[in-house]
C-alpha cells in the first residue's frame, strides 16, 4: 500500500546485514563508554516502560508498550542522553583525563559548547555542560516555547534567540561558534562535521537497550518519531544490529510539515521536506534529515509516514486519560507522535493489512518528552493539567 501518508522503503532488505556504513553511525559496541560516562549523573536511572493492555486490545493488537522518556534523568526528555555523552566525550578526548570519573571531578571554564535546538537538545547541552563545570550557549528558534527556554537557563546556558526556524538557530550557531572558537554539540551533521552527531546518537543507544531489556518478548513493530533522524537511526540501528532478521518492522513518524524523511524516502536520496515545518510537535520541526542517518534509515527502515496536527490532542489524550487500568503517560506533542500514528494506522484497514498490525502484534512506542514544554496544549487535550495529570502516574 502507498497512501499520500503511508510508504514502503524500496530499498530495505529484512536479510541485509548490519555492516560497516551503519556501525560507523551507531554501534552496540558503543554503549559501554555511553554507561560510564552516564554513570557520572548521580541522577542516572533506567527509564520505566509502561504497558498499556486495555488499549492494546481495544485497537485489536496484542500488546502495546510505552518507554516513557519524560522520566529520563528528571530531565524530561531522551535527549539528555545524547547531549551530556557528546559534551562528556569531547571533554576526555581533549583533556588528559584518564576516564569519566576523573573527568567528573574537575571543572572546565575554558570550554564553551554551542548548539542550535527547538528546546530540548539545548537543554542537554547546557546539562552536560553543568555537570562537567564548562560555559555553554543555546540557540534557539523563534517558535520554541518560554517554558523550554527557562529550563535551559535554568541549567546555566546563555540563550541566543534567532528570528526564524530551527535552520536559521543551526547556521547563526555555526557563525558565531566558528568565530569564537566554541565547541558544537549539534544533534544533527553536515559534511564535515560527523563525529559529534554520533556521539549524541550513540547516547540514546541506551533507550533502546533498556526497551528491549524490559519488553519480555521482542516487540513486532516499533514507531520512532523522527525530526532530523537521530533518535529513529539510534533506535533501529540498535535493534537491527542486535536482532538481525528478527527486528521489529519499523516506522518512521513525522509531521506532515516537515516530512523531511518521508520526501527523502520518496526520492530514494535526502532531500527537504515539503512543508515549512510549522507544527506543534516543536522537537520535529526539521526541514532537512541528518545525512549522517542516511545508512540506518534510508536503507533499513521498513516504513515511513506523516500524521496531522489534529491527531496530536487524542493521542495525548490517549496516554494521559488511559482506559481500564492502564497506566498514565504525560506526554508534549513530539512525545505523543508515536502514539498519534498508531492510532491512525489501526484506524485504517488498508494499513493495517499492509503493516500486519493485529492481534498477535507488539508494538513498541516512545514518549520523547513530558508536556512541561507545552502546558497550555497539553491541558485543552486532555482536561487535565500538567500537575494533575503527573499525579496520576505510578
Ligand atoms: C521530544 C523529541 N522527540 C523526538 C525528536 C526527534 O529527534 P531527532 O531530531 O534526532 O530525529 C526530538 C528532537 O529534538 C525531540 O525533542
Amino acid at each position: 500500500m502507498t497512501a499520500s501518508w503511508l510508504q514502503i522503503n524500496p530499498r530495505r532488505h529484512a536479510a541485509a546485514p548490519y555492516g560497516p556504513p551503519q556501525r560507523d553511525v551507531v554501534a552496540v559496541a558503543g554503549l559501554e563508554e555511553v554507561r560510564a560516562a552516564l554513570a557520572c549523573c548521580p541522577a542516572h536511572k533506567p527509564t520505566p516502560l509502561y504497558r498499556l493492555p486495555a488499549l492494546a486490545r481495544r485497537l485489536g493488537l496484542g500488546a502495546v508498550q510505552v518507554k516513557d522518556e519524560s522520566q529520563r534523568f528528571g530531565f524530561g526528555a531522551f535527549k539528555a542522553l545524547g547531549g551530556v555523552f557528546a559534551v562528556a566525550r569531547v571533554l576526555r578526548h581533549t583533556t588528559d583525563a584518564s576516564g569519566y570519573e576523573a573527568l567528573a571531578g574537575r571543572t572546565h571554564p575554558d570550554f564553551t559548547f554551542a548548539t542550535a535546538s527547538s528546546g530540548n537538545h539545548g537543554r542537554a547541552v547546557a546539562a552536560g555542560a553543568k555537570i562537567f563545570g564548562a560555559r555553554s550557549v543555546i540557540f534557539l528558534p523563534s517558535f520554541t516555547s518560554a517554558e523550554k527556554e527557562a529550563a535551559i537557563r535554568a541549567r546555566g546556558a546563555e540563550i541566543v534567540r534567532v528570528d526564524g526556524d530551527y535552520e536559521a538557530a543551526v547556521a547563526r550557531c555555526r557563525e558565531m561558534a566558528q568565530a569564537r572558537g566554541w565547541t558544537i554539540i549539534s544533534d544533527t551533521s553536515w559534511p564535515g562535521y560527523e563525529t559529534i552527531p554520533k556521539s549524541v546518537m550513540q547516547g540514546y543507544t541506551v533507550l533502546a537497550d533498556e526497551a528491549l531489556g524490559q519488553a519480555g518478548e521482542t516487540p513486532t513493530h516499533v514507531l520512532v518519531q523522527a525530526g532530523v533522524g537521530g533518535l529513529a537511526a539510534a533506535v533501529l540501528g540498535f535493534l537491527w544490529e542486535r536482532l538481525g532478521e528478527r527486528r521489529p518492522l519499523s516506522i518512521v513518524v513525522e509531521p506532515q510539515s516537515a516530512d523531511c524523511w518521508f520526501q527523502s524516502n520518496r526520492l530514494g536520496q535526502p532531500a527537504l521536506a515539503s512543508g515549512d515545518a510549522t507544527t506543534s510537535m516543536g522537537g520535529l520541526a526539521c526541514r532537512e534529515i541528518s545525512p549522517l542517518t542516511w545508512p540506518i534509515l534510508g536503507l533499513g527502515a521498513d516504513w515511513f509516514m506523516t500524521i496531522e496536527e489534529d491527531d496530536v490532542p487524542p493521542a495525548m489524550r490517549a496516554l494521559a486519560r488511559p482506559e481500564g487500568d492502564d497506566p498514565t503517560v504525560v506526554a508534549g506533542p513530539s512525545g505523543c507522535s508515536g502514539m498519534a500514528a498508531l492510532l491512525r494506522l489501526c484506524a485504517n484497514g488498508d494499513a493495517r493489512r499492509a503493516l500486519g498490525l493485529d492481534a498477535t502484534s507488539r508494538v513498541l512506542l516512545i514518549n520523547s518528552e513530558g508536556a512541561f514544554g507545552e502546558p497550555a496544549l497539553f491541558e485543552r487535550a486532555t482536561g487535565l493539567s500538567v500537575a494533575a495529570a503527573t499525579a496520576r502516574m505510578r
